[in-house]
């Protein structure tokens, strides 16, 4: 069996982030609104010509791994190795067993931001060499230390190197059989010490890796100094009927009206995923969600809200605050107020003090002062990186 797919991205992610510390391996956690390794994932997924997506992962780590890829699909996951050329040949054997591929991406999970024209280049690179690799040129002073200050190394033809590195599957695979077992650096050691031919191409300060604690506030940093923020607003209005339950913020209200409509009619939840998609410029609930489809009767809005929070992260976008208000006489909101923020919180991956729920009456006026609907009105406030 020949794979349907050429150029594949192996992504290893079986490490245990000992340096980075925490309580799980750094590529699990989170940076922006979404985990590094779907960050990495991501970047892989939306180039045009990458075809598949295998990722490496540690023993006992997959669950972990599905977790962190929220939904995202991947062509294949297998387990690694105790060192990283262990789980770098776990994934190579993989990629055969499916039928073997022209070009591999062999990158580190732990190097979240992988630019496009970095790919670009490693592609353009293999047209006529067996291996490609970003690097970046040593910037600062070089000396030789024990202690006490040394000599200066000359920094000149000094590089450092980073992944992906890209290579032609047959030479890597014949490259990691070749390797004497000791520790290597990296795969383009190996290609190099099996006598293919590794050039060099412009890397990106932004593939620089997670290693220490400290890398990770500068890569939220980074992050954030490419997003932009933005608001979105939504409004939305259901009448209420007797015999209907009321379900509102995501939770059902005892009243003796509900709200009527497709769905469960959850006005507060419609308003909020108008927002949501105002603020991803991704059109409104009825674009996405038609009332003429039968299979939207009934359901829980819950639904809507989770649809188009997941359009803001897998955007690389993050939800930074929520203020509803819902427009009603009766029931009274104050007793629910906590459980609404909660639920609200959940669906939106939040923390609670970004949510903020409110009510007001209309004085009697209007329809909402006559009892005959409710009326809901939410904005949010994320940000979302400038190219999206
Ligand atoms: N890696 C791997 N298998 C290993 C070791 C490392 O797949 N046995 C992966 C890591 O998950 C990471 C990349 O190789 O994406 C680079 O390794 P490194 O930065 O050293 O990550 P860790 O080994 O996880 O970190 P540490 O060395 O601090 O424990
Ligand atoms: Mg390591």
């Amino acid at each position: 069996m020949k794979l349907p797919t050429k150029n594949v991205a192996l992504i290893v992610a079986a490490g245990k982030g000992e340096r980075t510390g925490g309580e799980i391996p750094k590529q699990f956690n989170m940076l922006g609104g979404k985990t590094v390794i779907a960050h990495a994932v991501d970047a892989f997924t939306s180039h045009p010509a990458i075809d598949a997506v295998f990722v490496v992962v540690g023993e006992g780590q997959n669950q972990a791994l599905v977790q962190a890829l929220a939904g995202r699909p991947i062509t294949g996951s297998v387990v690694g190795g105790s060192e990283r050329q262990d789980s770098v040949r776990a994934g190579l054997n993989a990629i055969a067993a499916a039928g073997g591929a022209d070009i591999v991406f062999i990158h580190d999970a732990a190097r979240p931001f992988v630019p496009l024209h970095v790919i670009d280049h490693l592609f353009g690179a293999l047209q006529s060499v067996e291996g490609a690799i970003p690097v970046i040129p040593v910037v600062d002073t070089l000396v030789r230390d024990d202690g006490t200050l040394g000599d200066v190394v000359d920094r000149s033809g000094l590089s450092r190197v980073q992944t992906p590195q890209a290579f032609r599957f047959d030479a890597i695979m014949t490259s990691h059989i070749q390797w004497s077992g000791k520790a290597a650096t990296d795969d383009a050691q190996m290609a190099r010490n099996a006598g293919f031919k590794v050039v060099t191409v412009t890397g990106d300060a932004l593939l620089d890796k997670i290693t220490h604690p400290a890398d990770f506030a500068l890569a939220e940093s980074r992050m954030k100094s490419s997003m932009i923020t933005r608001t979105g607003l939504g409004f939305d209005v259901h009448r209420l009927e007797s015999g209907q339950k009321l379900w509102l913020c995501g939770i059902e209200v005892p009243h003796e009206k509900g709200l009527s409509g497709h769905s469960d009619a959850d006005v507060a939840l419609h308003a909020l995923t108008d927002a949501l998609l105002g603020a991803a410029t991704r059109g409104d609930i009825g674009d996405h969600f038609p009332p003429s489809d039968p299979q939207w009767r009934g359901v829980a809005s819950s639904r809507f809200v989770e649809h188009a929070r997941d359009i803001i992260l897998d955007a690389g976008g993050m939800i930074d605050h929520v203020d509803l208000t819902l427009m009603c006489e009766a029931p009274k909101i104050g007793p629910f107020r906590d459980r609404m923020r909660a639920r609200i919180a959940e669906l939106l991956r939040v923390s609670l003090n970004a949510v903020s729920v409110k009510a007001t009456t209309t004085e009697r006026l209007g329809f909402t002062g006559r009892g005959e609907g409710i009326a809901s009105q939410a904005i949010v406030t994320v940000r979302m990186p400038k190219e999206v």
